[in-house]
């Protein structure tokens, strides 16, 4: 960096600027009376003990001690450094970061030389769009409208033609000054070892150029126009470019729309501009690579829904899990991600030129959950009607899960899973314990230094990573404290509860007090309570959503209360198990009780092998 930023500057700036809105874009966040809170990003945590305050321009983790006032926060979040914290601040709000003297020499060249880069990228641009306009840019021209691609949507994107022949653009960027050596560096012309000779890299074909979230040319893609190989050139990595960070159109729709609130990721340029040619102008493409954490960072930091699409074909459910995979440690609460399969044959750009806008959107907006996609993807080529496959399948989803940051996805996750494979959570939290300790991925909004260690403290002294999955009486507990009036479907008496269950205790209160029928409402039960010891752990419980929609609560009660009486029974579990196996392999059909007996039997069996 060139000389010192001045401290007026940044005091400056820190006035213009709010916090709220900063931590705000990164992080889902709820007002609370003169503060926001939310989850804090340093640290893992399921209930919000990170605190923003509008008055003093000042966030704080009770969790984690992380503090600061916005620039630490982008530092920290963004893991910039602090001059690059000084520019992003600046950038929203579209200034210009100044420097005063006493500067290093070589610091001023290497802010001179991308400042340097940066224009000769844009007059390469320019250079391309002239030259589309110009006699020897015809057969671009009609290439583009044999794609019905609109003079508006070709200005927006800035789209142009490489003429042919060898030294077009290093003959227009020579005789303005520019070196070749600065033009093979950015990528322009290729130099030959051999010959040692250099030429224009995109000849005779149409350019799309790649801008950063300023909207300065730092690449291009180049189309050739018949068949030919490569069908698209990109630009190779330079100072500037960076394929693995860097999405195609990112810049055109943060422009185009105002407040963006999800953004659609696809393949290729040319889905991009159709669909903004259509009205969908929240698309967006990676480079001709997998889509990287990078990317999807980069992505969450602007908006908290991403909708992935993918060709129908296998290639493209390929590519799908593994987008799956990058996605899962970034899926922190608030987060949203859907996947988009399109039929087979089909690309954005044709699909939405030949069904419209409104039939595209209604895809998106269909478009399978993550948690869908994760059961779908862990259920292929296995038989789930087995308990080998069964097992096979929660171990599938429980290895994704270990990757998913703690909050409500994961606790809807596990929901899911028990539900799906009929093992209870308890049973998977052992197939959690019994894997392999996995280690802690942290985030990749990364743990600031300063605060390393108590991070790091506070990590290891929190028990289990799913610490906070309920035990079976404490799902009760909390469905009966959701639902009061649920209490009817239990059976008579007690015999059902388990003796040794910790909350064994309060699960009796709380049902002798709903089938004496004074409580209604879970109001009035932690009125009851409030005070004890009862009434702080039924508070937890009541905070938690239930995650399930209403019609499925009852049912989900009666399956608790079944495995628990289940889990009593006499016989031996080896014997159980035998006879249950014994039945299935005879062909009959087991009932959903025996099958879920059956898996849990096979847990608790393995476990005491
Ligand atoms: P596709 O081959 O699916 O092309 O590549 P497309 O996007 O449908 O393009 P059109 O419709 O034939 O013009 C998808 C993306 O993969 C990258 C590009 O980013 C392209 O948009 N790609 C593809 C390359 O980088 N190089 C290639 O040679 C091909
Ligand atoms: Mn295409």
């Amino acid at each position: 960096m060139a000389g010192q930023i001045p401290q007026r500057f940044i005091d400056d700036l820190l006035d213009r600027t709010d916090v709220v809105e900063v931590v705000g874009e990164r992080v889902q966040l709820k007002k609370a009376g003169r503060n926001y809170s939310g989850l804090c990003p340093f640290h893992q945590e399921k209930t919000p003990s990170f605190t923003v305050s509008a008055d003093k321009q000042f966030y704080h983790c009770f969790g984690c001690s992380a503090n600061g006032n916005a620039l630490r926060f982008l530092m920290e979040y963004d893991k910039l450094s602090f001059p690059e914290a000084v520019e992003q601040l600046a950038g929203r709000l579209g200034l210009d970061v100044p420097r005063e003297g006493g500067d290093d020499p070589r610091a001023r060249q290497r802010e001179q030389k991308r400042k340097e880069a940066v224009s000769l990228l844009e007059l390469a641009a320019s250079f391309y769009r002239e030259r589309m306009k110009m006699q020897e840019g015809e057969a671009a021209r009609r290439y583009l409208d044999g794609r019905d691609l609109s003079k508006e949507v070709i200005a927006t994107y800035g789209i142009g033609y490489a003429p042919d022949g060898w030294e077009a653009l290093k003959q227009h960027l020579s005789a303005k000054g520019v070196s070749e050596e600065v033009q093979v560096e950015y990528g322009l012309l290729v130099h030959r070892e051999e010959t040692n000779r250099t030429y224009d890299r995109f000849r005779d074909r149409v350019m799309f150029p790649i801008r950063d979230l300023r909207g300065r040319t730092i690449a291009f893609g180049g189309r050739i126009m018949g068949d030919g190989q490569p069908k698209y050139l990109n630009s190779p990595e330079t100072p500037v470019f960076h394929k693995g960070r860097e999405l195609y159109g990112l810049y055109e729709a943060r422009q185009a729309v105002s407040k963006l609130e999800q953004l659609i990721m696809v393949e290729g340029y040319m889905d991009v501009v159709a669909l903004a040619q259509y009205g969908i102008h929240n698309a967006v493409a990676t480079l001709g690579t997998a889509t990287t954490e990078d990317h999807l960072h980069r992505l969450f930091r602007l908006v908290n829904r991403v909708v992935f699409c993918f060709d129908g074909d296998r290639a493209g459910r390929q590519a799908a899990s593994r987008a799956l995979e990058t996605a899962l440690p970034q899926m922190i609460d608030g987060r949203e991600a859907r996947f988009l399969f399109l039929p087979e044959g089909e690309d954005p750009d044709s699909l939405v030129r030949r069904e419209g806008e409104q039939a595209f959107q209604d895809r998106v907006t269909c478009a399978m959950p993550l948690s869908e996609f994760l059961f779908e993807q862990a259920a292929q080529g296995r038989d789930l009607n087995t308990v080998e496959g069964r097992e096979r399948f929660a171990s599938q989803v429980l290895q994704a899960l270990e990757r998913v940051p703690e909050g409500m996805l994961k606790s809807l996750l596990l929901e899911a899973l028990a539900k799906r494979s009929g093992l209870s959570r308890e049973e998977l939290q052992g197939l959690l314990a019994r894997r392999a300790p996995a280690p802690v991925v942290a985030p990749e909004s990364a743990m600031p230094l300063p605060e390393q260690a108590p991070v790091q403290a506070a990590r290891t002294t929190r028990p289990k990573a799913l610490g906070r999955v309920l035990s079976s009486v404490e799902r009760i507990v909390q469905l009966l404290l959701h639902e009061p009036r649920l209490v009817e479907s239990l059976p008579e008496g007690f015999d059902w509860l388990p003796d040794d269950s910790a909350h064994g205790p309060l699960c009796r209160e709380l049902v002798a007090l709903l089938r004496a029928g004074r409580y209604k409402s879970p109001q009035v039960v932690l009125a009851h309570f409030q005070g004890s010891e009862e009434g702080e752990v039924l508070a937890e419980l009541a905070r938690r959503e239930l995650l399930i929609p209403g019609a499925t609560r009852q049912a989900e009660l009666t399956g608790l209360v079944e495995h628990l009486v289940g889990k009593q029974r006499k016989r031996s579990p080896e014997e159980e198990y035998n006879a249950l196996l014994a039945l299935e392999r005879s062909g009959q059909k087991l009932d959903k009780a025996q099958r879920q007996r059956l898996a849990t039997l096979v847990v608790e069996l393995t476990r005491m092998r």
